[in-house]
């Protein structure tokens, strides 16, 4: 047998791309394969790169400024080091990757992932084939899925991709052209996917896409399913004992949806409903398609449906035209809803996006105190929301061993970190837990009593 292959995958940006380098992964590992995590020993490196904003594309760059000295350590060892650029730059930037870093063997964009056993046989043959189309065929159909054991080393908690692109265009977005239009995978795939999951000893499920609650693939009944629907399947299947979902927009937030927050008992308490800004002048540049007074309205149906529901947010600040007294309107928007935590980004143009063309763009100076005041008050609301979890008691789900020996480390309903003392055996349950302590914004608790379940697969070897 021939020795096997090492591939590095190294993924930037969002879950969409750490669920698409595994799917890469899996359909390399029947062409002789492994994954390897250093560097410097693979045979394939393939960067999946991230375009949201200006700093995630330039990281790509210097990364590659690392691989080009690996490639010649390689050469210099008489062995070849193939380089890929993946993802939301390739797309993006296509040719001007190999211009640019003339060390890159091959581009291609996230619709062309399983066009990649190919596209390494023309890269073998001396081309430096480039592929940023949209095909028509369906990539998820051809790309192989993982075994048993690499499901198990990735662990308890997984992602499942079922929508992709995103048809808002939102004005500072490049999603819909990286991406593309919105896409929604037929529910009998996705179901599958969860079987083999949950058979393989996976506990929590996260439904991923860039606009999911736009979610309306073919359902198992020939009709249109919506995301509520395909929810409620999924919670079906046994083993699964946690849904999430994420990314949403506001818009797409449909009674139906809102309805299985209280239907649902698997669905978790914690949502991500992005909303970027507070004043109405903003999210209207933005072409957001709601207004603050919708959010609010979405977020208190949402919480008479799930009263205990946690909400974290996406902001961007210093929109071109965004003057203080919008940015207060943002601040005061946090206080108005209590995120128990949030991302916030200073705005950065990005080429082709018609914010980018704006007039008034805000300098960076101003980005930066904006960006700063507002972390403040997020961190705040994020330490008050933890601080209200001491003496409470939660399910956590163990993921693996915690920072010390004896503790293992789990999530509690509301996605926080929760380390607890507890056998690694347990690894894989859901054990209920008291919180005995929160410095900053780790959890520390004790177990109230015995696990609620068997101990799962995930302990046992491949
Ligand atoms: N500048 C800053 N932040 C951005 N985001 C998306 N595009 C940009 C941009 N051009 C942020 C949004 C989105 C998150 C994933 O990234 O807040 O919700
Ligand atoms: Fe981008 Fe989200 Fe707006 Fe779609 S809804 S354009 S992915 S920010």
């Amino acid at each position: 047998m021939n020795e096997p292959k090492k591939l590095f995958v190294k993924s930037f940006g969002c879950q969409m791309n750490v669920y698409d380098s595994r799917r890469m992964a899996d359909t390399m590992a029947p062409r002789g394969y492994v994954e390897t995590a250093a560097a410097d020993d693979a045979d394939l490196v393939i960067l999946n790169t991230c375009h949201i904003r200006e700093k995630a594309a330039e990281k790509v760059y210097s990364e590659l400024g690392r691989v080009r000295r690996l490639k010649e350590t390689a050469a210099s060892e008489g062995r070849r080091l193939v380089v890929a650029v993946a993802g939301c730059v390739a797309q993006a930037e296509g040719e001007e990757i190999i211009r640019r870093a003339p060390s890159v063997d091959l581009v291609f964009g996230p619709q062309s992932y399983h066009r990649l056993p190919e596209l390494l046989a023309r890269a073998a043959r001396g081309e430096k084939p480039v592929d940023t189309e949209f095909p028509l065929d369906d990539k998820f159909d051809h790309l192989a899925a993982p075994t048993p054991s690499a499901i198990r080393t990735r662990g308890v908690s997984a992602f499942v991709t079922v929508q992709e692109g995103c048809d808002k265009f939102c004005t500072f977005c490049v999603v819909p052209y990286t991406r593309g239009a919105e896409v929604s995978r037929p529910a009998n795939k996705i179901i599958a996917e969860v079987e083999r999951l949950a058979a393989a000893g996976v506990r929590e499920i996260t439904l991923i896409g860039q606009n999911v609650n736009a979610y309306h693939g073919a359902g198992t009944n020939g009709r249109s399913w919506s995301l509520a629907r395909l929810l409620e399947r999924v919670s079906d299947i046994e083993g699964i004992e946690r849904l999430r979902y994420t990314t949403s927009h506001p818009r797409d937030m449909d009674d139906e949806l809102i309805a299985a927050h209280r239907d649902l008992p698997k669905l978790m308490p914690q949502l991500h409903l992005p909303v970027q800004s507070g004043s109405d002048r903003i999210l209207a540049a933005m072409n957001r398609r709601h207004t603050r007074a919708d959010y609010l309205d979405v977020v208190a149906r949402l919480r008479a449906a799930r009263p205990d529901l946690a909400l974290t947010s996406d902001f961007i600040v210093g929109f071109p035209g965004e003057s203080e007294a919008d940015f207060a309107e943002t601040l005061n928007l946090l206080d108005a809803i209590g995120f128990c935590g949030a991302f916030s980004f200073k705005y950065s143009p990005r080429p082709g996006t018609p914010g980018a063309e704006l007039a008034d763009q805000i300098d960076d100076e101003m980005k930066s105190e904006r960006l700063q005041r507002l972390q403040t008050a997020i961190d705040r609301g994020q330490q008050a929301f933890n601080r209200s979890c001491l003496g409470r008691t939660f399910d956590v789900l163990f993921e693996k061993p915690g920072r010390h020996a004896g503790q293992l480390v789990g999530r509690s309903p509301y996605l926080q970190p929760v380390q607890a003392t507890a056998p690694s055996s347990m690894i894989g349950e859901i054990a209920t837990v008291t919180i005995t302590e929160v410095a900053s914004n780790s959890l520390f608790g004790a177990l109230a009593h015995a696990p609620v379940r068997e101990p799962a697969l995930l302990a046992a070897g491949a």
